[in-house]
């Protein structure tokens, strides 16, 4: 009966080692990055959230949708270009700028007098122009692969920010073993490891507005950062939140632990 038991699991153990072996050869852990937001204390970068803006306008937005943004979620607080100058972020004149740059028809409803649909510069209450007008355009334009909408794409992966930053910087040569179909890449980070996403980025393929050096590094790690704020703005609030609520309770054990003194203070055992 022991032998037996014995026997079965050895035989679990090596059917569980070999299906980790064949799981590591398709796709690589993601790397364990620092980030600025990790932790109870941790908070966003901002330069970095503004950088990483750029990086999503300038390179992913000709093919990720955002759909949950607008602009002036930009500038609402913690936003990366939030103002005390200008609370409401309809008001914020870098949020407008953005904005304005994006000359299109926002809304199908708004007519001109013979009923045809009007561009007008965007305004702060706009969303985030998608890149395609739907899923099947957005299919026939790569290879019949679907750029999901990045607007939560950090909490939907698991391993998150660490995930998106290793699929990024992790484009490899294919092994020869691989079978590529034509339109994909090999990234050992992506389940499967052949992605149908071209690698976005590489050193220096954009100018940063603040002059930092955009290495693929760089823009990796900021874009990550700026979806990953997309992802969850309140964050940091809810981590004070955390810390009041900590610092509440340990005054409160105090108090209760001096009333408690007091109370028994004359009672003789
Ligand atoms: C030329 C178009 C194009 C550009 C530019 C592009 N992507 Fe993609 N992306 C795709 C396609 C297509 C897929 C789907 C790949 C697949 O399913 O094999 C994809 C998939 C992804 C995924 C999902 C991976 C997963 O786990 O499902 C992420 C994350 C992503 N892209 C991030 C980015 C970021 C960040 C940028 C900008 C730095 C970017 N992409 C730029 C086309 C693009």
């Amino acid at each position: 009966m022991k032998m037996t038991r014995i026997f079965a699991a050895a035989i679990a153990a090596l059917g569980f080692a070999g299906t980790a072996a064949a799981f590591e050869g398709e796709q690589h852990a993601p790397h364990e990055h620092h980030w600025h937001h990790d932790g109870p204390f941790g908070t966003y970068d901002t330069q970095a959230v503004q950088r990483g803006y750029q990086v999503y306008q300038e390179v992913c937005a000709s093919c990720h949708s955002m759909d949950l943004m607008r602009f002036r979620n930009l500038g609402q607080q913690g936003g990366p270009f939030a103002s005390e100058e200008f609370p409401n972020p309809n008001d914020n004149l870098i949020v407008m700028q953005i904005a304005a740059s994006y000359t299109r028809v926002w809304d199908q409803d708004e007519v001109n007098d013979d009923g045809d649909p009007v561009e007008r510069p965007g305004l702060p209450s706009d969303a985030f122009p998608a890149p395609f007008a739907n899923e099947q355009m957005a299919r026939a334009s790569n290879g019949g692969a679907y750029p999901p909408d990045l607007s939560l794409i950090v909490k939907a992966r698991s391993h998150g920010e660490n995930y998106l930053y290793s699929l990024l910087t992790g484009y490899e040569e294919a092994p020869a073993d691989s079978h590529l179909a034509p339109g994909q890449y090999y990234n050992p980070y992506f389940p499967g490891g052949a992605i149908a996403m071209a690698p976005p980025l590489a050193d220096g393929i954009i100018e940063y507005a603040d002059g930092t050096e955009a290495t693929l590094e760089q823009m990796a790690e900021d874009v990550t950062t700026f979806l990953s704020w997309a992802g969850d703005p309140h964050m940091e609030t809810r981590k004070q939140m955390g810390v009041m609520v900590l610092i509440y309770l340990l005054i409160f054990a105090i108090l209760v632990y001096l009333a408690y003194r007091q109370v028994w203070a004359n009672v003789k055992h």
